[in-house]
């Protein structure tokens, strides 16, 4: 078989989803939360998977979570659907609008699985970048919206890499003037705090993203949608029946039981994020953006895959973006606990002072 004559020539193009699969004793490179369940949770956590049927397949599309959800997001039961990770529900988003020709747009630098997602599902990518202080190019989008007229725009809010929120006027202005669906992705909510929910009352495009994967839940894959209730109606006809499996739909019945802690745990993250930024900022050599994330992007006056090198050899794992465009040389850290950061940082500013800072 000639496997390049088979598989479509913009799957041939681009790359994989970068991710280290190296388990170093302090990872920081993908944004979880560093804090495990606390003991007492852990085993009623256990005590509940145990009860599970395994020989049943899961409760098709979630119902019930999906009722739990809505009630906590303000909306109706039909406006919302459970994927498993958001990064299901994009690839549903994509799925359900790539007629031949369809566009995504997104500005860049983004979130990879946007423009992954959309180039696999057959959509065509129209990418904007960003302005000077990462927010959106609000005109330039505009424009490209007249030319190209996107069925769907991504916008994570706060965006990742950058940490950066856009300002809420522009992505209402891009709500206006957008022909198609607008998906404002809220995967950091818990570290930010601010919601475009209730606009889903005014504008009948939008779509709001959430996951459980950055406040304590990465493993089960939970991702939420909310939207008006006509176009779930249609996402879901794109939907694998059995999307999520009964653990994880048991695991997010859990969250939602016990959410006062999770979001306790995300106030303390927040904390120990401004101890890490104020750090930061004391190191010769780095630069870092403020953020409203649980991580922190900064640049690097040296060479930054030599400063990815010396922090894995040394036991800590970040995001190194030496060759992505306009955060070329930057790295992204995650905020972990406060001996996590102080061992990150402590490497950091030994590496640099190595390298001549
Ligand atoms: C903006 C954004 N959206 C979605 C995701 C993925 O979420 P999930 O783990 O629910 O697929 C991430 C993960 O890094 C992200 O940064």
């Amino acid at each position: 078989m000639d496997i390049k004559s088979i598989i479509k020539e913009e799957v041939l193009a681009h790359k994989a989803y970068p991710i280290e699969y190296t388990v170093p004793p302090v990872r920081l490179d993908a944004n979880e939360n560093p804090l495990a369940l606390p003991e007492t949770l852990h085993k009623e956590f256990a005590a509940r998977i145990s009860e599970i049927s395994l020989n049943r397949y899961p409760e098709a599309g979630s119902p019930a979570l999906a009722r739990r959800f809505a009630e906590r997001f303000g909306v109706a039961e039909g406006q919302v659907m459970i994927g498993n990770g958001s990064d299901e529900l994009i690839q549903i988003l994509c799925s359900a609008v790539a007629r031949p020709g369809a566009e995504v747009m997104i500005p860049t630098p983004t979130f990879a699985m946007f423009s992954i997602t959309a180039v696999n599902t057959g959509c065509r990518l129209v990418e904007v970048p960003l302005d000077g202080e990462f927010d959106l190019d609000v005109e330039a989008m505009v424009e490209r919206m007249t030319d190209h007229s996107p069925a769907l725009t991504f916008l994570a809010w706060p965006n990742n890499p950058t940490g950066r929120s856009f300002s809420r006027d522009r992505v209402e202005a891009i709500l206006e003037k957008s022909p198609g669906i607008v998906v404002v992705d809220e995967a950091y909510h818990n570290f930010f705090g601010q919601t475009f929910l209730p606009m889903l009352a005014k504008y009948d495009n939008l779509v709001v993203m959430r996951t459980l994967s950055k406040v304590g839940f990465a493993a089960a894959r939970v991702g939420m949608l909310a939207a008006n209730a006509a176009l779930v109606h249609e996402l879901n006809k794109v939907r694998l029946p059995y999307n999520l499996n009964a653990l994880s739909q048991a695991a997010a019945h859990f969250y939602l039981d016990h959410e006062e802690v999770f979001l306790e745990q995300a106030e303390n993250i927040r904390l120990w994020r401004e101890g890490l930024y104020s750090e930061l900022l004391t190191i010769k050599g780095v630069h870092p953006w403020r953020t409203d994330a649980n991580f922190i992007l900064f640049s690097c006056d040296f060479d930054s895959d030599r400063i990815y090198d010396a922090l894995l050899a040394g036991g800590v794992l970040v995001k190194n973006f030496h060759t992505l465009g306009k955060i070329r040389n930057c790295m992204r850290v995650t905020a972990g606990t406060p001996e996590e950061n102080k061992t990150f940082t402590a490497l950091l500013k030994a590496t640099l002072q190595q390298l001549g800072a």
